[in-house]
């Protein structure tokens, strides 16, 4: 007997990444999972494309629709979606989805949390605030979402080094390396 492959859904507002690594892994034939949608808040967004390239759904979805439970739960049903990614997704996620997936929403950030996480704490403001620390590490997290900003149970850790001469754009390049090694396997790993 076939079991039928896990939904997942991915939230991102930028180049999509993540997002792509993630669909190349996950949606392989004999696959337990199935990335079916792709969810952005920005119609600019590159992760656009590169769903589409790779025959995934995506929609556009403002803050307004975001905390809109009654359109949030009815999209979600009709794809069936069972776990949802969240690479780098700008908008704070509202109650009402966190407790629909828990245990099955995951975020990867771009530091070693408890470290350069919390409010503001972004994309390149991260590599920014790490290399004016002067900390000679630095990583990625990937880990499940609950109501407490970037504090979910850590499911993976990763370190590289932070080296003198770094600027952000380096830092960058070498955390995206990390990214692309881990966060696909992690999200493999729930299924
Ligand atoms: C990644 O660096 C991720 O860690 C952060 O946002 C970035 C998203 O990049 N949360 P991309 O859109 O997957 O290229």
């Amino acid at each position: 007997m076939t079991t039928m492959p896990k939904h997942i859904a991915i939230f991102a507002s930028g180049s999509g990444s993540n997002a792509e690594n993630i669909i190349r892994h996950i949606n392989r034939p004999q696959s337990k999972g199935l990335v079916k949608l792709v969810i952005s808040n920005r119609s600019d967004a590159g992760v656009l494309q590169r769903a589409k390239d790779l025959g995934v759904d995506s929609i556009i979805v403002d803050k307004d629709k975001l905390n809109d439970s009654d359109y949030m739960l009815r999209l979600l049903e009709k794809h069936r979606i069972e776990i949802a990614v969240l690479a780098g997704f700008l908008l704070m996620i509202p109650p009402f989805l966190i407790h629909r997936f828990e245990g099955r929403m995951v975020n990867i950030h771009p530091s070693l949390l408890p470290k350069f996480g919390g409010k503001g704490m972004f994309g390149r403001h991260v590599h920014e605030a790490v290399l004016k620390s002067g900390e000679t590490e630095s990583g990625i997290t990937i880990h499940l979402v609950n109501e407490e900003y970037d504090r979910g149970q850590i499911l993976l850790q990763a370190s590289c080094p932070v080296k003198p001469t770094d600027t952000a754009d380096s830092l960058e390049k070498r955390i995206r390396e990390l990214e692309a090694k881990h966060f696909a396997r992690v999200v493999e790993s729930l299924l």
